[in-house]
């Protein structure tokens, strides 16, 4: 995107977690840049790593997590460049909701539940009170306000409730506003849509295109689910065993995936037409992160894979312009899908 000025750069970022059985290697040569009013989606399947990514770009990996090598650099408001990976605990907290905020994968079960949702958002500011000082009283009750309208919720009803007395999807969209209370520039959301039934996903969906579109938040979503990329972001990375498999723009990536395992991501949603009875996951299961297979890691689950791919692990490589793509055989795998492209269109209409 031209004249687009980044928020956010990763550069080969590893990340392992110390366990008794080894080091599981759970994000692997990450890079990536992220726009300041863009939206990018992480997809993968469970356990590719994304919650770890997202974590470590708040800084708030567990304790048996180690950053081992890489860059994070986070262009904050003020245009100082910030460098994640050694600001110190004091920066970190001013950082975290100010800079960038992050929704959890949890976010269901972590509000306190003997506190009020105005108290939630209290505690919030109080945090912060040294850089936002002026954040109490009716200040904060008018930002708190501001942030739960923004999420489409009634804060007359909100604010003053227990977090029991609310149903799954208002709780989320209440995480979702506190997480805008201190303006950062960037969310992060973890799987926002996971735990929720499909009406109170839809709704979700549409608050969060509201933010993107009205309120041009920068955005990383991390998700299981393609659809929901679809629905809300500009970029898709699709991630295999801890590493970037394929990135590209929203459309390349739904209509001209270059790598096996993004076009078995696509197989996996269902079509409008086809419905539920579409599905099918990809065979095979995610490798061992602490003793991963030789050569490129998807090949023991690929249909494509040749004595190279058991060899040599593949690097990125660009297959169209902006669009990246970690497979040795990323033009027959784009030839077969185009050539696919008709069937797919004429099964599906003979469904509908
Ligand atoms: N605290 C932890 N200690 C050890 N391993 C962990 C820990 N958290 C996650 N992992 C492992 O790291 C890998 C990536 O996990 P995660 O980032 O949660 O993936 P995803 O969000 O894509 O499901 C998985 O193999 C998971 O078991
Ligand atoms: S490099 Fe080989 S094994 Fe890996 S995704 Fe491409 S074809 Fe499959
Ligand atoms: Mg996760």
């Amino acid at each position: 995107m031209e004249g687009r000025a980044d928020v956010l750069s990763v550069r080969e970022l590893e990340i392992g977690y110390e366990t008794g059985r080894g080091l599981v290697r759970a994000v692997r040569g990450v890079s990536f840049d992220l726009g300041d009013d863009e939206s990018l989606a992480f997809i993968g399947e469970s356990g590719s790593g994304k919650t770890t990514l997202g974590l470590s770009l708040v800084r708030l990996l567990p304790q048996n997590a180690s950053i081992a090598k890489g860059e994070i650099a986070f262009r904050a408001a003020s245009e100082e460049v910030l460098d994640l990976t050694t600001l110190d605990d004091e920066d970190l907290r001013r950082f975290r909701w100010e800079e960038c905020a992050m929704v959890f994968q949890s976010a269901l079960n972590a509000l306190n539940p003997v506190m009020r949702i105005r108290d939630h958002f209290a505690d919030t500011a109080k945090d912060h009170s040294e850089t936002n000082g002026s954040l109490k009283g009716r200040a904060l009750t008018e930002r708190a306000t501001e942030c739960l309208e923004m999420v489409q919720l009634d804060p007359g009803r909100v604010l003053g409730s227990f977090p029991h007395e609310l149903s799954g999807g208002m709780r989320q969209r209440v995480m979702i506003a506190l997480g805008l209370l201190l303006n950062p520039r960037v969310l992060i959301l973890d799987e926002p849509t996971t735990a929720l039934d499909v009406l109170t996903q839809r709704a979700i969906i549409e608050v969060l295109r509201t933010l993107k579109v009205e309120h041009r938040f920068a955005m990383i979503f991390v998700s299981h689910d393609l659809s929901l990329a679809a629905e809300l972001a500009d970029r898709v990375a699709t991630t295999y065993a801890g590493r970037i498999v394929e990135l590209g723009e929203v459309e390349q990536i739904f209509y001209h995936p270059r790598h096996p395992y993004t076009v078995g991501l696509l197989d996996a949603v269902p079509t409008l037409a086809g419905g539920q009875q579409e599905l099918s996951s990809i065979p095979g299961s995610p490798p061992d992160l602490i003793d991963l297979p030789t050569g490129c890691k998807f090949h023991p689950r690929c249909p494509y894979a040749t004595d190279k791919c058991r060899e040599e692990d593949p690097p990125l490589i660009e297959v169209a312009p902006a669009q990246t793509a970690a497979c040795w055989h990323w033009e027959k795998v784009g030839s077969d899908w185009e050539a696919r492209g008709g069937e797919i269109h004429e099964r599906d209409a003979n469904r509908a």
